[in-house]
């Protein structure tokens, strides 16, 4: 079967990108990294990349007259390159609705919490705030609202009493790049539909799905 084409958006250092890379590396994974782009020049995703030989493009958003020029720009590079599913992996530029909406259901985010708790920036430090005692990443469908849409992945991570927001994001991290391979292979596996806004993935073990707490036996 033909791989699911992703077009993976950048903005910095990466880490996501590359355990995406490392997954689709797999001849067994049902997917593979077609473009990385980047709204940020020698942003380390993109060197991360090179590395890995997949085709770069990085379009500057200082460049473009307007946001929409500019995602009009990522618009035309995606399909250019036959992308299926966008993955945003630390891009940091707020999209237009009209780009959302051209790739609904078909675009990706993940968020360093568990949505719909700790929306926007610093996240980490915001669970810390609230006492929270387990907290995690969250891999959605994107919608025009900040991180927001149907939840497709969700891992758990605890919250131990020393933490600070650098070492709960550390711990977070090595959550995201298990649960985001994963949202993408449930994709490309075709066992994802949205129903209302919710996500609801079919067939497997529910039990290894919803919910994983890597580094606890999972
Ligand atoms: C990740 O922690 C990701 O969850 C977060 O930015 C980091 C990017 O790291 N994204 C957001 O906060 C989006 N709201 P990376 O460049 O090493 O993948």
């Amino acid at each position: 079967m033909a791989r699911l084409r992703l077009g993976v958006l950048v903005s910095g250092r990466g880490s996501n990108l590359q355990a995406l890379i490392d997954a689709c590396s797999d001849p067994d994974f049902p997917a593979e990294v077609a473009l990385v782009l980047s709204n940020v020049a020698g942003a380390p995703a993109i060197e991360r990349a090179r590395r890995a030989g997949l085709p770069t493009l990085v379009l500057p958003h200082r460049d473009y007259a307007s946001r929409a020029e500019f995602d009009g720009a990522v618009h035309a590079a995606l399909a250019d390159a036959g992308v299926g599913l966008v993955c945003l992996a630390g891009f940091m530029r707020l999209l237009t609705p009209g780009f959302v909406d051209a790739w609904r259901d078909r675009m990706v985010n993940i968020h360093p919490s568990l949505l719909p708790a700790f929306k926007g920036l610093h996240p980490q430090q915001q669970a810390l705030d609230a006492g929270v005692r387990v907290s995690g990443c969250t891999v959605h469908f994107v919608r025009n609202e900040m991180d927001s849409g149907p939840i497709l992945v969700q891992a758990v991570v605890p919250v131990l009493p020393d933490d600070t927001a650098e070492i709960l994001a550390d711990r977070i991290l090595g959550a995201e790049h298990a649960a985001y391979p994963l949202a993408v292979r449930l994709i490309a596996e075709g066992r994802v539909r949205v129903e209302g806004e919710r996500a609801i993935v079919s067939g497997g073990d529910w039990r290894a799905v919803p919910l994983m707490v890597p580094g606890a036996g999972a």
